[in-house]
Formats: C-alpha cells, sequence, structure tokens
C-alpha cells in the first residue's frame, strides 16, 4: 500500500491557508471584515463551476487516466532507459507546468547530476525562439541520445511548430527517416497540425483531452511524462489532485480552499488590489510561480464579462522568492501602495537540514546564526516578512505545504486551479478562453505569411505609419 492511500496520511498532508493577516483583527483599520469576505456569492460561484464539470474535463484528470498513466509510464521507461536527454518543445501551457512539477520534485541540480543518481535523461525545456536557444542546446545534447516530445494542445502555435521543423530536419539527417524514438506528439486528438504530423511520421502520442485548456493541462499528458521520465510518481501527484477535488467540492465554502482563496483575492480586487504576488519560500517552489502566473493572468484577464458586457477583469500577478526577494521588491510591498495581495507558499519540512557551524564567537553580530538551521532561518524570514507587512497593513495570506512531495505538489495545482475557476464566476467572466492570446498568435501568421491571413495582413498594414519623432 502506497503511504498516500492512508487517509491519516493524506490529513497529515493537507495544505494550510492561514489568512489572518487578510483580516481587520490582525490588519486594524486595513483589514477586511467577515462580512466583507462573506458578502462574496461564494455558494453561486461553486454551483456554476461544479454546473459546467462536464465540460471542464481538467477537473476529472485526477480521476480518469488509468490507461493513459500505464501509456506515460511505459513510455517514460524506455525513454529513462535509452535517452541521455529529453527536450520539451512548447510553450505556456505546454511548457510551464512540466518546469514547475519538475522544479518542485526533483533535484534542484537535477541536470547535473550523474546519470545514475538522475536515474534518468537530463530535462530541457525550450519554452521561447530566441534563436540562441536552440544553439545552445545543440552544445549539450546528442541527438542521437535525445528524446524530443513536442507539446501543442491546438497543434499549431508557431513557436512550437518552428521547433518542430529544426527538430525534425536534424533528427532525419542524424538518425535518418524513422525518427519515432526520437519524438513524441501530445496534442488534441483532431485539431491542428500535429496531430497530422504525428500520424505521418508514426510518431508515439499522447492526447490533451477536451475541456483541458492550455494552462490547465499539467496533469494530463502534457505534465506527465516529462515527470515521470524524470523519475517523479506520477501517481503520487494525481493522487494529491484527487484529495485536493475532494477538499474543493465542500459546500460549506467558507471551508473550502479554493472558495475561500477565491473569494480573499475577488474582496482585494473589489478594494483596488489589482496586484498579486505569488511569493514560495522554497527554489523547489520557484517556477510555481510561473505556472500561476499564466493560469491567474490567462484566464482571468478577459475584457467582455460572460453577460457580454465590458468588463476588463484581471489581477496582475507578479513573482516573488523569499527570502531572495526580500533584498529587492519587499521594500515595495512593505512601504508602496496598498494596491496588491501578497501570498507566501510556505513549507514546514524541507527534503534537507543545513546546519549553520560554529564559527567566529568573537563577532556577536555574526555567531547568533551558529548553532541555528538555514530551515530555521528562512522560516523565521518568512514569518518576519509576513509581520513587516501586516503591521505596515499590507494584506497577506500563508500557504504551508507540510512537505514539497508529490502529493501537496498535486494539491498545490489543483487547488490553484478550482481557485481560478471560482474566481473567474466571481466575476462573471469565462475564465477558460484567451482571444488576446490568440490575436497576436494571428497577427504573427500573418505577418509571416501563413495561408488565410491575408485579411489580418491587410489589417496590421493598416496601422498608422510610426512617427519619427518618437524613435531615438
Ligand atoms: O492556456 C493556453 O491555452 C495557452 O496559453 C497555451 O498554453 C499556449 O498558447 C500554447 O498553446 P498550444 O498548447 O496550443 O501550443
Amino acid at each position: 500500500m502506497k503511504e498516500y492511500e492512508s487517509a491519516a496520511w493524506r490529513q497529515g498532508m493537507r495544505l494550510k491557508i492561514n489568512y489572518n493577516n487578510m483580516m481587520k483583527s490582525a490588519l486594524l483599520g486595513d483589514g477586511f471584515t467577515p462580512e466583507e469576505i462573506q458578502a462574496q456569492p461564494l455558494d453561486r460561484a461553486l454551483a456554476a463551476v461544479k454546473a459546467k464539470r462536464d465540460q471542464l474535463k481538467w477537473m476529472e484528470l485526477p480521476h480518469d487516466q488509468a490507461e493513459v498513466v500505464e501509456k506515460i509510464e511505459e513510455t517514460a521507461a524506455w525513454i529513462r532507459k535509452e535517452a541521455e536527454a529529453f527536450v520539451v518543445l512548447g510553450i505556456g501551457g505546454s511548457a510551464l507546468g512540466p518546469i514547475a512539477v519538475h522544479q518542485a520534485l526533483r533535484h534542484l541540480n537535477y541536470n547535473e547530476l550523474p546519470k545514475e543518481k538522475r536515474g534518468g535523461p537530463r530535462l530541457y525545456v525550450l519554452d521561447n525562439v530566441d534563436p540562441e536557444r536552440f544553439a545552445a542546446l545543440l552544445d549539450v545534447i546528442d541527438l542521437k541520445k535525445t528524446v524530443f516530445n513536442v507539446i501543442t494542445k491546438s497543434g499549431s502555435t508557431s513557436e512550437t511548430m518552428s521547433q518542430l521543423l529544426i527538430a525534425v530536419d536534424l533528427l532525419k539527417r542524424t538518425v535518418g527517416e524513422d525518427i519515432s524514438r526520437h519524438l513524441i506528439a501530445t496534442t488534441d486528438k483532431a485539431k491542428g497540425n500535429l496531430i497530422k504530423i504525428a500520424k505521418q511520421e508514426n510518431l508515439t502520442t499522447f492526447i490533451v483531452p477536451d475541456g483541458v485548456g492550455g494552462r490547465f493541462s499539467e496533469l494530463c499528458p502534457v505534465g506527465l511524462l516529462a515527470a515521470a521520465v524524470c523519475g517523479i510518481d506520477i501517481r503520487e501527484l494525481l493522487a494529491g489532485a484527487a484529495y485536493m477535488d475532494e477538499l474543493t467540492q465542500n459546500e460549506d465554502t467558507l471551508r473550502n480552499p479554493a472558495c475561500v482563496l477565491a473569494a480573499l483575492q475577488k474582496t482585494a480586487m473589489d478594494r483596488g488590489m489589482n496586484i498579486h504576488v505569488m511569493m514560495p519560500y522554497a527554489d523547489a517552489l520557484k517556477y510555481v510561480s510561473d505556472w500561476y502566473a499564466q493560469l491567474w493572468a490567462e484566464s482571468l484577464g478577459k475584457k467582455f464579462a460572460q453577460d457580454g458586457s465590458v468588463t476588463h477583469a484581471g489581477q496582475t500577478p507578479v513573482k516573488a522568492l523569499g527570502v531572495t526577494d526580500q533584498h529587492s521588491q519587499v521594500q515595495l510591498y512593505t512601504e508602496g501602495p496598498f494596491d496588491k495581495v501578497v501570498t507566501f507558499l510556505a513549507v514546514e519540512k524541507y527534503r534537507t537540514v543545513t546546519n549553520i557551524p560554529e564559527g567566529y564567537a568573537d563577532i556577536p553580530d555574526v555567531h547568533f546564526l551558529s548553532g541555528h538551521t538555514h530551515n530555521e532561518l528562512i522560516a523565521a524570514e518568512q514569518a518576519a516578512t509576513a509581520y513587516a507587512l501586516t503591521k505596515s497593513g499590507h494584506v497577506n495570506y500563508t500557504i504551508t505545504l507540510p512537505e514539497v512531495n508529490p502529493f501537496t505538489v498535486g494539491e498545490l495545482l489543483y487547488m490553484f486551479e478550482v481557485a481560478t475557476a471560482v474566481t473567474g464566476e466571481l466575476l462573471g467572466i469565462d475564465a477558460f478562453d484567451q482571444p488576446g492570446v490568440e490575436e497576436g498568435k494571428k497577427a504573427t501568421y500573418a505577418l509571416l505569411g501563413k495561408p488565410g491571413f491575408d485579411e489580418k495582413r491587410a489589417e496590421l498594414a493598416a496601422r498608422p505609419t510610426e512617427n519619427p519623432d518618437y524613435i531615438l
């Protein structure tokens, strides 16, 4: 029996949310009142999310992937044996999840470890088309021992398709026409071009299910394959998400973690706090902030409400890292405008204890650290930063992970996804489309001459000419 099958263990791994520092009781004049939180129509918002559940297939991912998980594990097993490098080609939701989960659950210097300690290939995620990026990759991989995983839900994103063209060309010139042991496709079952290419090249293919948008896709093959290839227990990751699914169905909404987060953030937005800082106190969780930034920004940043009225909703996510950004951004958070909510991600038990040794007994200002641990220091710094923010009247709350493990990371991601969906309902917008992103994609197609985009090309050509006075 796996430990996560025990109810007591699961309970011990439950994420804790402490929002005292959002409330009047701690912040005095500036804090929220319980009435303000309760005034958010959480019952209606949660009911609306539940009613859409048969379309929101990402909500079922923790439960309905038994066969997919087996296929992923089989595929991961041969890749772990054969490959020296595993390269994800993808962008946005096709890249941020794999990066976040890998950073959270593998060694912080994973790629630098010797193969026997890694147990699997090195991982690279190419989520940009900076011309120097691919060239730099080629300097450190051996194509004959590399497996690429091209991921695009739409099967047509320019960045990803350009990377695919480069990878296929290189592979064919290096390993020959049959590239099926070097390229895996993850895409929609029918839409887009990647599925056609996958069939043509006879590639192992994983499907992004309908109703699973890019930023909600980490817990489907988009994220699970890279995780399994790097030796992460994907069943435990899904078990953590399933546990959170249970907690976020609670109709006692003020005991429901996703609803509480949604209510806090929406109350903040109502008060004009249009910035949301995500600040993990763990290097392992650093890229959870990047993943969250896309989830929060792309889901909630909308011009139109569901009723068609213009709303310009949204809250700008900001990524920060404790303690690093205490020496960069925290001055602003403590003394600057009252326009932001800070969410700390704390960890109760880190995977390592680093002792601070005895030294310089003659210099008390250094010696006071001796005998403590980095674990104590980082916890004290997080508590101290929360205190300083609270004292200056700036709202903040802390989400604590008992440990960073696949189960708690599964919980965390799923909780943020449901919180985003509930917040979308509170804002009255559609959290699952991204017309702003699509507009940029179409303009790129037009600029690069994709067939069928003549009208967009004409629209771009008709832009006002640039005024040379404004160019230095
Ligand atoms: O959340 C989304 O849908 C987007 O941000 C996509 O993840 C991103 O644009 C990449 O799209 P695709 O996976 O279709 O290549």
